[in-house]
């Protein structure tokens, strides 16, 4: 049976009263500096930018793509958040603060979000056709963050402050630093115990020091016959699950050679 256009209006109209509804909620429930309707209506730039959004989408996906990226550049100019028309969001995404976050063309972002500002899904600038992350739902990613390259953050992830992002993320971690690597999975402390395995390139330096101090020592200890103490040795506490990248990454691992 084909629904008559009156309903389709009808049920279109219904359909965006409740995203408002649940963007408003959402604000409440992750801000708790959010103290009234108003305030909330009126000096939320990351709302608006969901907001202007949804239309300049919907343009996109009816192929007024000019406009649509017209649209979406004075959405930036007003909010300072550039979402591309092309990309996909989710319900309930919160912005907050919100200047700075750059949103690539095909990235596909999950329900429940949270992106603070200065956040960039955006491209590594190698690839071509989907080139932009996909993010899962329940996500938070902490200001400035970079997310780069066609990767996947899973599913109830936490991304620090700061961090840049090159590598799928498997769900339930937190992930800090440049580049990323996991500290806490299914919300315990992950320990990575070779440090050549964080993948930065300072580690390599790191691990030729160790070495360099290493040999240092015993030729100390051969010629002033003096005993030296112990070579420091990391501390773990019980609760930690000491972990390889090798385990963690473990799809996108076999691309990577050290
Ligand atoms: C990543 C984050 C969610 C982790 O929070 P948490 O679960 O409480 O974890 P912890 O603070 O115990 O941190 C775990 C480890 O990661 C480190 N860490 C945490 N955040 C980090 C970051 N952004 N960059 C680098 N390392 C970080 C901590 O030093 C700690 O390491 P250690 O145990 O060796 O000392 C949080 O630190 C964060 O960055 N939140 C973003 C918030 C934000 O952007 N706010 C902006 C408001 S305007």
């Amino acid at each position: 049976m084909q629904s008559s256009p009156d309903k389709l209006y009808l049920s279109g109209m219904v359909g965006f009263f409740k995203s408002v509804r649940e963007d408003i909620a959402a604000i409440f429930e992750n801000d708790p500096a959010a103290r009234s309707y108003l305030e909330v209506l009126l000096c939320y730039p990351g709302l608006h930018a969901v907001w202007c959004h949804h239309w300049n989408s919907w343009l996109w996906r009816h192929k007024l793509r000019f406009l649509a990226r017209f649209c979406s550049q004075v959405s930036r100019l007003l909010t300072g958040i550039e979402i591309h028309p092309g990309a996909q969001i989710g319900r309930r995404m919160f912005i907050d603060h919100g200047l700075g976050v750059v949103i690539g063309e095909t990235s596909i972002v999950g329900d429940d979000v949270t992106l603070y500002q200065g956040v960039t899904l955006g491209g590594t600038g190698k690839e071509k056709g989907k080139r932009h992350p996909t993010i899962g739902n329940n996500v938070s990613i902490g200001s400035g963050a970079k997310i780069l390259g066609n990767i996947r953050v899973g599913d109830n992830c936490r991304v620090g402050a700061g961090s840049v992002v090159l590598r799928n993320v498997p769900d339930n971690s937190t992930i800090v630093g440049v580049p990323g690597h996991i500290v806490l999975r299914d919300g315990k402390r992950v320990i990575i115990t070779d440090p050549k395995e964080i993948r930065d390139p300072l580690s390599d330096v790191i691990i030729k020091l160790a070495a360099e101090v290493h040999e240092l020592r015993k030729k100390l200890q051969e010629h002033t016959h003096e005993a030296l103490g112990a070579e420091p040795e990391l501390q773990f506490d019980e609760e930690s699950e000491r972990a390889s990248e090798k385990e963690l990454f473990a799809e996108d691992y076999l691309d990577y050679q050290i």
